[in-house]
């Protein structure tokens, strides 16, 4: 078999067999097929799409690329959630703990977790905002936690779905990201490889996100699901709202404040909502408990400090500092802290969500390329939100940094990111869609947070 037929059987929109899409991502992983052919490929696919069944094979091969993690010997269901990716997005903070202290000794969250990079955050850079915290368990210590807490989160090891690491880093540099087949894989493939049988998918769309459009994330959410449930697993998806920053804070610290609010049942609505949301479905997924009655556990966890309680046990159990958390002012603070004043009396009417995320970025809490170092205590907290009426002066945001050159950097693109107008925009649902095995739920109003 050539790279060159393969490459130009997609050029022309053919189907691809399994042989040929198997032939591609080995040949790539063991370094026989070159960047340039590679490349080729990924425009062709982007440029005419996938069918389901080459999606499919495409995401078993870059599965079966690395180690698959074996969790049959953890003595419950596992469960695993993913979010496509956010700003402000600590939902993960907040439900791995939840779930494990809603199901205890029946529900384990085995949760391997990325970094930020470019405007989305990641939750491992969040969780080392935790002195001593240790994302970098051997699997013997990340299974053996997970038993003993019901939940764990670490870095993805270096062998799980080697296929797509090296196939995301060329898509990132090839303008080859925003494809559905081209995500639904490289998701799935790592989500599959890390062992859970039942998965929940946050699938953002708006500003913040890489789905612009609600048609997009469901068709995205849709391809995912298939997958999984081909494979023999539980998941759906949500469809959730990321034309806005999730809660007020983005920043490492600043977010794990916010959880830590969160759990003690005074955090932002819109976060509480959603994390009840994803917790609830995530356990009723997993058929522990129905949906109604697995929404008010998740509730009920916040309320009675459980979820708080068990996220400082994991917290302890890798290693971490749980005073950080009881008391977060040892979670540090940036030395400079600054507003930023509305212009003018009116609404705030929109947020260009993504340019929020680089700004955060520019402050010290991201990084632009994966060697940066991050300043954990840097970061936004939003004052106001979509909708919300402003005087001049009157500050909307406060930023965080080290320095007045960072200040200067994310100051001029906070501000351009934030909109302002007379009239308040009509309020928009936190909620779009629930994506099962089943088909597709469009949400009500009821889900408007
Ligand atoms: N997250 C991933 O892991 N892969 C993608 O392609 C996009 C988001």
């Amino acid at each position: 078999m050539r790279m060159y037929d393969v490459i130009e059987r997609k050029r022309e929109g053919a189907e691809l067999t399994e042989a040929q899409i198997r032939f591609v991502v080995d040949g790539y992983v063991a370094g026989e097929i070159p960047d340039y052919q590679m490349s080729a490929w990924l425009m062709a696919v982007f440029l005419r799409g996938m069918t389901d069944e080459e999606t499919r094979l495409l995401t078993l091969a870059m599965m079966r690329s690395g180690d698959v993690v074996d969790l049959s010997g953890l003595p419950g269901a596992t469960l695993d959630k993913h979010s496509t990716g956010g700003v402000g997005d600590k939902t993960s903070l907040a439900v791995v703990p939840m779930l494990a202290a809603m199901a205890p000794g029946e529900a384990f969250v085995a949760k391997m977790s990325g970094r930020g990079l470019g405007h989305t955050g990641g939750t491992l850079d969040k969780l080392e905002s935790i002195p001593g915290f240790n994302i970098a368990l051997t699997e013997e210590e990340f299974l053996e936690t997970v038993r003993a807490h019901g939940g764990a989160i670490i870095g993805q090891t270096g062998n799980l779905a080697p296929a797509d690491k090296l196939i995301y880093a060329l898509r990132d540099v090839t303008a080859t990201v925003d494809s559905i087949p081209l995500i639904a894989s490289s998701i799935m493939s790592k989500k599959l490889a890390a062992g859970a049988r039942c998965i929940l998918l946050d699938v953002k769309v708006g500003s913040g996100a890489f789905m612009k459009t609600v048609p997009e994330a469901v068709k995205l959410a849709r391809a995912m699901v298939a997958i999984g449930e081909g494979m023999g697993r539980r998941v759906s998806a949500l469809v959730t709202n990321m034309d806005r920053p999730l809660g007020h804070a983005i920043g490492n610290a600043l977010e794990v404040a916010e959880v830590v609010e969160t759990l003690h049942g005074r955090g932002p609505a819109d976060l509480t909502h959603e994390a009840v949301m994803l917790a609830g479905d995530l356990l009723a997924l997993s058929g522990i408990a129905g949906a109604e009655e697995a929404r008010a556990r998740a509730r009920r966890v916040i309320e009675d400090g459980s979820a708080f309680e068990k996220l400082c046990e994991i917290v302890r159990a890798q290693g971490g500092n749980d005073r950080a958390l009881r008391d977060t002012v040892l979670l540090g603070a940036a030395p400079i802290q600054r507003e930023l004043a509305a212009p003018a009396d009116g609404h705030l009417t929109a947020i260009d969500t993504e340019r929020v995320g680089i700004a955060s970025a520019e402050l010290g809490a991201g990084r632009l390329t994966l060697d940066d170092a991050i300043d954990h205590t840097a970061g936004i907290v939003l004052l106001k939100n979509v909708g919300d009426a402003v005087r001049a002066g009157e500050p909307v945001a406060v930023l965080h940094t080290a320095t007045e050159a960072r200040l200067a950097d994310g100051m001029r693109t906070l501000s351009g990111a934030l909109a302002f107008g007379d009239e308040p925009p009509a309020p928009a649902p936190l909620l779009y869609a629930t994506v099962t095995a089943e088909g597709v739920t469009y949400a009500d109003e009821a889900e408007t947070a």
